[in-house]
């Protein structure tokens, strides 16, 4: 049975992926022995790439857990992964043809199973692609999986989406998951660091959000972030900061339903917005 693709916001770019091959739940098998030299070649570039512009700039537990990952000779097999990624947090990855609709992927988070696109970019494509790939997942979102309190924001999180859904408010919260698990900044003892996909597997955005004076960083504060829309074609305007990652925990614990309706209240706020109550975040210490 086919599922429905799944296109990025209002895009009417067609989907990538061939979604004939999911199951009723979006998740499929991954082929590894389909992948060609190339494709291997593709992920290992981009691994080396990527490896090598780390240093200050991705977090603590990014980086602690990366070795466990062992993608240094391309595109690992899900399988090898989970393996020690069970181990480490009950989590696992499961394999999609791309993008999958908002309840479909609250649900497989609620059950501590991450998503991962399975096909690569084409050569083509190496400095910059809009959908996800297998190597914007796998090397942005699954090392931090390996770290326990990261691991149970995004379970919870996920269930924190079922209600949504349920109350109207997914586009809400996805731009929770948009400005933390996917952009989102940390302040360390030695700094600010990157702890979001998105940037992690950024070549130039990670820098960017990190060190460039023209970035504007405020505190994540739950309203202000939920108010805020997104752009998925260019570097972040806005970038929201946490102090450690059991914030993350902390602050999403209460009922969302209230909040829900002060944003909605409140209205939306275009990406580069600012307010007198924003909490400014300078880029060094
Ligand atoms: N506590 C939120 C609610 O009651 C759910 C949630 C948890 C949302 C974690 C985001 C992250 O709706
Ligand atoms: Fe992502």
């Amino acid at each position: 049975m086919a599922v429905q693709p799944v296109v990025y916001g209002n895009s009417h770019r067609p989907p990538r992926g061939d979604y004939e091959r999911a199951n009723a739940d979006y998740t499929c098998t991954q082929d590894w022995a389909q992948y060609t030299e190339q494709d291997h070649d593709t992920f290992r570039r981009l691994y080396q790439q990527q490896l090598s512009r780390l240093p200050g700039l991705a977090c603590d537990a990014f980086l602690s857990a990366l070795p466990s990952m062992e993608l240094g000779r391309g595109i690992p097999r899900f399988g090898d992964i989970n393996q020690r990624l069970r181990q480490a947090t009950g989590w696992e990855i499961v394999a999609v043809p791309g993008l999958i609709p908002e309840l479909a992927f609250f649900e497989l988070l609620a059950r501590r199973r991450f998503p991962v696109t399975d096909w690569i970019r084409t050569p083509a494509e190496f400095d910059y692609i809009v959908e996800p790939d297998v190597f914007h997942d796998l090397f942005g979102h699954v090392p931090m999986l390996f770290n326990p309190v990261f691991a149970d924001y995004v379970q919870r999180y996920g269930e924190g989406g079922l209600k949504a859904h349920a109350l109207g408010a997914g586009e809400l919260l996805a731009r929770l998951y948009w400005y933390t698990i996917e952009f989102g900044l940390i302040r360390q003892a030695d700094g600010l660091r990157a702890y979001g996909a998105g940037l992690l597997s950024s070549p130039a955005e990670l820098a960017h959000s990190v060190q460039s004076p023209s970035a504007r960083r405020i505190g994540l504060d739950l309203v202000r972030c939920m108010r805020t829309r997104y752009t998925i074609d260019s570097f972040q305007a806005t970038y929201f900061v946490i102090d450690s990652l059991d914030q993350l925990i902390d602050m999403t614990a209460p009922d969302f339903a209230p909040l829900y309706e002060l944003v909605r209240a409140a209205g939306d706020l275009s990406a580069a917005a600012i307010q007198a109550s924003d909490v400014e975040i300078t880029s060094g210490k």
